[in-house]
């Protein structure tokens, strides 16, 4: 670890000049043997890593893409063993340039003074793991530092150390950069390592390029030295970083440039830049003053300092996922966050905060404490999804003013129209699904995984208090910092919370109640059945999972989860933030009486004089548990009735959750159509845009089954016009523009099904708007309003001659707005 740099880099460069000839490792490779041990793709513990010193050179050039590289592993040994064994994937080295050298602190200094080189050494092609055999073993409790000079080829994979090109557009030249994306497993095809997250470690990356290029890593330059005999290079050392995990190392070469965000005053030691290549520089604005605002906001939502002097954001032209949390320098796709001021849509700005802030929290929840294996990812991509909408809640959600938006409320509604019939199918799989080989994570790692994960996480924040859930997520990533946890981990400091705040009953941890949710495939739903004119006001509860196609075959009746219940009626009495339990145990002699009346025993609650026979009753107010709720039919018709006279006295998103919930138990034959329609009727009234994008779901999804219908169709499509028409009178022409987010939503929303539905008033603005631009002196100049130009386009291109499709696709190739293209039309 103290290996001072200098020495160690007139190492690295004498190495590269004299550029010894490497053998190729797979010309005496063996072919893999299975081994006994069950887990062979997992590394052995003997040596554990403390740091590495990794130096690249990088000729960013066509036609090789070569790099050469050093690593220098500093271990120390737990239990003696001949072998070193780590990770490497289409990595050339040779066993002879390989040296192993006793550290400081010698047990036994006697035996080896010089640098030894392995015996022997074989590949595990199909585990990518390589194995170094020394005669003398490691010694346990001795410090060695082991170097393995190694290179490669910048492979066009979009996995660890790789090429990506753009055009510039100024000369039609294709301009080339190295970058890299090591999660899950691919830190190993940069430089040979320990590549599992629990195997954390300290970093020194020094990067050698040609000196027009510049190069960033996950820390701040420390120095920028000459290369001898190397003119035209510069070797960019960075400062050594905190402990972490090889997935989370970075580094790019580039021709970039970037904006540095201004310093705020909470944090203006952290030095916040954004980068683009030169064309779209303009476009990084949105995302570099968005950036250290959710910095700033995770800083003190997690009680954390952000641990890192600084923070790079870069957009790659070719990239695989949406973006990559690399601790310190985070790379996205350049749509996930290039935003353009006049181009780019309203989604277009929640879709690329979204992504800013979900990387940000992961600086926290996944950088700072990181999952001991892969099995618990999920736990990470939930919470970094869950994190972002209190992220972008904080940002957006200003009560009181014209701008404010219910972030949060949108994102369960996104969450569950996800979640609701991808887990209604038996064939779905849990949230944590035991991980064996990294393999595997791609095939699992869904929507389920992420939406399904945040909801959850949401019900926690929900049952516990805001409040005492925070404290518990603070006390447990403080617990763990630059370590690693698993769910279980988490799920004790949030019992721990819970209990000192006595919002959970004393005998219920949250382990028990997540195990039933996290473990389980699906969701349930609730059959609540009243009983009338009798003066304990009975409420019966039952629960089951639901399926959209009952599996006759499997019998899934065991099957069960802790439901916190929560209540909105008619009656005020009822509510009540602090929720009651639905158990899962048929044995509740378990929990102490004490606990009783936070707990429905028997599958009964008598409420006593908290309803009337004449109240409404909504279970899961607010939509707190991801669950499906049937009433009894007076209480449906009672609700049904609440909303047609007055629905604004139901929660936004009990509105949402009972159109939901009828239209599906409808389509399933549990309850009749007419009484599905009977509740969407209220829906003309309705002028919010949660319900009504709840409503549309299921017409959208019921117009799929009606298209083929011949006149069936038509009348369906005259019911939706009349249900849609007085809304869309309200909303004002395409070109002017709104100031509240969730109006202008709601607009692009109902502009939409107005129009897909054939509403002659939207019909007709809409090809009015189209003939504008296309009349204009120049269309460059004329623009369509961002959050109306898919619709105007599509709309238009649906009738239109095909010199008319040539025509928008030709516009299409030539825009340089990465956000807009990805997702619809930009001319
Ligand atoms: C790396 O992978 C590429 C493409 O699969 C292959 O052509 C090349 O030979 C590999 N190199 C090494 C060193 O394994
Ligand atoms: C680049 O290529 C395009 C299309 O081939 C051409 O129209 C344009 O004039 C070229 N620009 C330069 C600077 O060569
Ligand atoms: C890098 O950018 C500069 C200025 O933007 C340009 O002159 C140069 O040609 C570019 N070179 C490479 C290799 O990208
Ligand atoms: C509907 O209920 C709300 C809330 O109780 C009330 O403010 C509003 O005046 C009612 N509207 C009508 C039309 O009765
Ligand atoms: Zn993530």
């Amino acid at each position: 670890m103290e290996k001072s740099n200098s020495v160690f880099l007139a190492l690295a460069i004498s190495l590269m000049l004299v550029s010894p000839s490497i053998s190729d490792v797979k010309s005496d490779a063996k072919p893999s043997e299975i081994k006994s041990d069950v887990a062979n793709y997992r590394l052995p513990r003997n040596l554990i890593p403390m740091h590495y010193d990794v130096t690249i050179f990088t000729d960013v050039k066509e036609p090789e893409f070569k790099f050469d590289g050093i690593v220098t592993i500093h271990l120390i040994c737990i239990q003696q063993t001949k072998d070193l064994v780590l990770h490497m994937n289409n990595l050339t080295l040779s066993q002879d340039t390989i040296t192993r050298l006793v550290k400081h602190g010698i047990a036994n200094p006697s035996k080896e003074l010089t640098p030894v080189h392995p015996v022997s050494h074989n590949y595990d092609t199909e585990n990518e793991i390589y194995t170094a055999t020394f005669e003398t073993p490691f010694i346990t409790n001795q410090e060695y530092t082991v170097e393995i000079p190694f290179n490669g080829v910048l492979n066009e994979g979009l996995s660890g150390f790789y090429r990506s090109s753009y055009t510039n557009r100024a000369t039609n030249d294709t301009e080339w950069l190295a970058t890299t994306q090591f999660e899950s497993i691919d830190a190993r095809r940069a430089f040979p390592c320990f590549d599992e997250p629990a195997m954390k470690s300290t970093f020194t990356i020094s990067l050698g390029h040609p000196k027009h290029l510049n190069s960033i890593s996950n820390m701040p330059l420390e120095t920028s030295m000459d290369i001898p005999n190397k003119p035209d290079w510069v070797l960019n050392v960075f400062q050594k970083s905190v402990p972490m995990s090889t997935y989370l190392v970075a580094f790019i070469i580039s021709n970039f440039t970037y904006r540095e965000s201004k310093p705020s005053k909470e944090f203006s030691d952290v030095k916040f830049r954004t980068w683009a290549r030169k064309e779209v520089i303009d476009q990084v604005d949105f995302a570099a003053e968005a950036g250290p605002e959710f910095l700033n906001f995770f800083e003190r939502y997690f009680n954390i300092r952000y641990p890192l002097p600084k923070q790079d954001m870069v957009a790659i032209p070719d990239f695989s996922a949406g973006a990559m949390e690399n601790w310190g320098l985070i790379t996205y796709r350049e749509s996930s966050l290039l935003y353009d001021n006049v181009r780019s849509s309203i989604h277009n700005e929640y879709s690329i905060a979204n992504t800013v802030a979900h990387e940000l929290a992961h600086q926290w929840f996944g950088n700072l404490v990181t999952m001991k294996w892969w099995t618990d990812l999920w736990l990470n991509e939930g919470f970094a999804t869950y994190m972002a909408a209190q992220a972008l809640n904080d940002k957006y959600n200003k009560p009181g003013s014209r701008h404010s938006w219910k972030i949060l409320d949108g994102e369960a509604l996104s969450n569950i129209l996800l979640i609701f019939p991808l887990d209604s199918l038996s064939s779905s799989h849990p949230v944590s699904v035991p991980i064996g080989n990294p393999s595997e994570i791609s095939q699992i790692f869904d929507a389920i995984s992420y939406r399904k994960g945040s909801f959850l996480i949401r019900m926690m924040n929900s049952f516990l208090s805001p409040k005492v859930f925070q404290q518990g997520v603070s006390n447990y990533l403080d617990k763990y910092s630059y370590g690693n946890a698993e769910q279980d981990d988490l799920w004790s400091s949030l019992t721990e919370a819970g209990h000192r705040a006595k919002i959970l009953p004393k005998d219920l941890t949250v382990k028990k109640i997540m195990d039933s949710w996290t473990l389980q495939t699906g969701y349930p739903v609730v059959d609540v059945v009243r009983e009338y004119g009798n003066k304990k006001n009975t409420i019966k509860f039952n629960q089951k999972r639901f399926l959209a196609l009952p599996d006759l075959k499997r019998s899934d009746s065991t099957q069960c989860w802790w439901i916190p219940l929560t209540f909105t009626s008619s009656n005020e009495k009822l509510s009540s933030s602090k929720p009651i339990w639905l158990p899962c145990d048929q044995d509740n002699s378990a929990l102490s009486a004490h606990d009783q009346h936070d707990i429905v025993a028997n599958d009964e609650l008598d409420l006593n004089a908290g309803l009337k026979d004449n109240d409404w009753l909504i279970i899961n107010r607010d939509m707190n548990a991801l669950i499906r709720v049937n009433y009894d039919d007076k209480n449906w018709d009672m609700i049904i009735n609440q909303l047609n006279a007055n629905h604004t006295n139901i929660p936004t998103l009990n509105r949402v959750q009972v159109i939901m919930d009828v239209m599906e138990f409808s389509k399933l034959n549990i309850l009749k159509y007419s009484k599905a329609f009977d509740l969407m009727s209220y829906i003309h009234k309705e002028s919010e845009y949660l319900p009504w994008r709840s409503a549309l779901n299921t017409l959208y999804s019921m117009d799929n089954l009606l298209k083929r219908t011949g006149p069936t169709y038509d009348y369906f499509k005259t019911y939706i016009r009349n249900l849609l028409a007085a809304q869309f009178s309200t909303q004002p022409e395409i070109r002017s523009s709104l100031e509240g987010y969730e109006e202008r939503l709601h607009k692009t929303q109902l502009y939409s099904a107005a129009c897909h539905f054939g509403l002659p008033e939207c019909v007709e603005r809409v090809q009015e708007e189209y003939k504008s631009w296309k009349s204009a002196k120049s269309v460059d100049n004329y623009i369509i309003p961002a959050d109306m130009m898919y619709l105007t386009y599509c709309e238009h291109i649906k009738t239109a001659p095909l010199e008319e499709w040539n025509f928008l696709y030709k516009r299409y190739l030539t825009i340089d707005t990465p956000s807009r293209k990805s997702t619809s039309f930009v001319l």
